[in-house]
């Protein structure tokens, strides 16, 4: 038995994740977590909000609350909604966790000990009425490109163009609006990545097995240009961690916090800790190659863009500690999933967010839609068609109408019990050969994490109980041979926990149902498909579930595409 240890990209805190970010990280490796536990592995599961840094800040101003506030009630809703999702972490923690904080002023503190940080002056906005130096995006004014008069210090979102904060006419802060600004020396850490240039290019060299994107996006940052850069880890934000070396504190550091992408990809591991801290286990087993993380595949989720801070980034931190971390195995990026024509976004409210996905639909529905159609090799896009199309067929014709079929045609002819019937035949033998072979293919996928690829997997895994149905037609067999309809019934009610067993992964309520319904606990993984298919024994009581999987109306797609065609407010 393997110990795997998955994380997904943790979610920032400011506001409910919409479809696009779910599929990208987030689902897929509940998928494979659950598909890992299926087959009997131990699996350590982890996620967290993010919840420092510029856009949370920013989030709370906005909802008008204070920012400790703003993330701990933020971080229930989305802990609420992972779990009406079926994402089942075992822990879902948060980055700014006290566990969090010691750890991250720990690697800082670490860090500085091998001679891997610098401190660096630079020129910065001050308010003098806020108090505080501004981050680009909080320093507003005209842009001298175009005139528009709500720039930012980072970028005029009327014209494109990349802006320097001094580059404004008349700046302002963002936050106060006072234009009392002034330009003031300040100082900032930097982690000397360029010192560990060699480490992580070897150790990316070790990476045989990754994904050529993955390897050639890590190896461009090292050796492009002047090669790796070395980071800033620090930021003058009210908000975050504040800047220590280990317990001590750092002088002229006063009042600033590590940077967000300094902190976050630690959580991974702190997260671990509040899992540890909370259950009554161990961490260290998971985490510390010393303490036993030598035997743990540690998988990472995560989209295109989060790549490079896990290849080089969180890498750097690890290795530049000198302590034994567990690093990671494998890496699973994802492209983007578009909206209807265009992108999904937060900042524009464009697209459907997970909260109002589940006010239309159970979960089930849409993680196969978004699974089936993972943004894997290129970009995918969501279109009411195809998601209405796709659940339609798939879940309600295919899966749906076998379990709805076999389960009223038992009871009508054999009631609520699994019948006895004769040996069975060439047929089913056929039927045992083709689920083996397309079953195996199935776990050579979700093995490889191939996630559309495996979803078409199952789909076939569905289909060849509907040919079989279809061609044994046990309502005809009834008449004329009704002991030859009973085993082509027993074999169709052992088919739906296998069913169930193998789709879990996919679609965990309908497959709770499905071994409700059949009145079994027995989520056994099917090794041997024959002596699967008797699991359930003759006389076995079970009963005909309600409908799985209701079909999308025209009317209903209808209303849901004129409802989601704007902007969420
Ligand atoms: O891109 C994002 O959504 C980030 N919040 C991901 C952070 S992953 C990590 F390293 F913590
Ligand atoms: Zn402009």
């Amino acid at each position: 038995m393997t110990r795997t240890l998955i994380t997904s990209a943790l979610p920032y805190i400011n506001g409910v994740k919409h479809l696009g970010n779910l599929v990208g990280s987030q689902l897929p490796a509940d998928l494979y977590a659950r598909y890992l536990r299926g087959r009997g592995n131990e699996v350590l599961f982890l996620c967290a909000t993010d919840e420092h840094g510029t856009p949370a800040e920013l989030a709370a101003a906005k909802a008008g609350k204070p920012v400790a506030e703003y993330c701990a009630e933020m971080h229930e809703v989305q802990a609420d909604i992972a779990r009406r999702f079926g994402l089942s972490f075992d822990h879902f923690g948060r980055s700014s966790s006290p566990q969090n904080h010691k750890l991250t002023q720990h690697f800082a503190g670490k860090l500085a000990e091998a001679g891997l940080i610098r401190e660096v002056s630079e020129k910065q906005v001050f308010s003098n009425a806020d108090g505080r130096f501004l981050p680009d995006r909080y320093i507003e004014g005209t842009c001298p490109n175009c005139g528009y008069d709500k720039a930012r210090g980072d970028q005029c979102e009327n014209c494109t163009k990349q802006l320097d904060p001094t580059d404004l006419i008349e700046p302002r802060s963002a936050i106060s609006g006072s234009t009392d600004l002034e330009v003031r020396e300040t100082k900032h850490l930097f982690l000397r990545q360029s010192a560990l240039r060699d480490d992580l290019d070897k150790w990316i060299d070790t990476k045989t097995d990754w994904p050529i994107l993955t390897v050639s996006i890590a190896k461009k940052w090292l050796h492009d240009g002047d090669g790796l850069q070395d980071r800033g880890i620090t930021r003058d934000l009210d908000w975050g961690i504040a800047v220590k070396k280990g317990e001590e504190d750092w002088p002229g550091m006063e009042g600033k916090v590590f940077y967000v992408w300094f902190d976050a990809p630690i959580e991974y591991i702190a997260c671990a800790e509040e899992w540890a801290e909370a259950t009554g286990n161990d961490w260290e087993r998971w985490w510390r190659t010393d303490k036993g993380a030598d035997d743990v595949r540690y998988v990472q989720f995560m989209g295109k863009d989060n790549v490079p801070f896990h290849t080089l980034g969180f890498p750097a931190t690890l290795l530049g500690s000198g302590e034994p971390w567990k690093m990671v195995d494998h890496l699973k990026s994802f492209n983007y999933l578009n909206y209807d024509g265009g992108q999904f976004s937060t900042s524009q409210g464009r697209g459907v967010f997970m909260d109002q996905a589940l006010e239309i639909l159970p979960s089930d529905y849409w993680r196969w839609w978004l699974l089936s159609h993972a943004p894997e090799s290129s970009d995918s896009e969501f279109t009411w068609e195809n998601f209405q199309s796709s659940v339609n067929k798939d879940l309600a014709d295919v899966l749906g109408n076998f379990v709805s079929r076999i389960t009223k045609f038992c009871r009508s002819k054999f009631g609520e019990t699994v019948p006895e019937g004769c040996e069975q035949g060439a047929p089913e033998a056929e039927l045992i050969a083709n689920l083996t072979t397309r079953i195996t293919a199935y776990q050579g996928f979700m093995d490889a994490m191939e996630v559309r690829k495996s979803a078409q997997e199952l789909r076939a895994i569905w289909v060849l109980g509907n040919e079989y149905l279809q061609a044994a037609a046990p309502w005809s067999t009834f008449k004329e041979d009704p002991e030859k309809a009973a085993m082509q019934v027993r074999l169709g009610l052992n088919l739906i926990r296998l069913y169930a067993v193998l789709s879990a992964p996919f679609i965990p309520d309908a497959a709770a149902r499905m071994l409700s319904s059949m009145n079994t606990l027995d989520t056994g993984w099917p090794d041997d498909v024959a002596s699967a298919l008797s699991a359930l024994p003759i006389g076995h009581e079970f009963s005909v579930p309600d409908v799985l999987f209701a079909k999308i109306s025209d009317e209903d797609r209808e209303d849901w595409q004129a409802r989601f065609s704007g902007t969420r407010s």
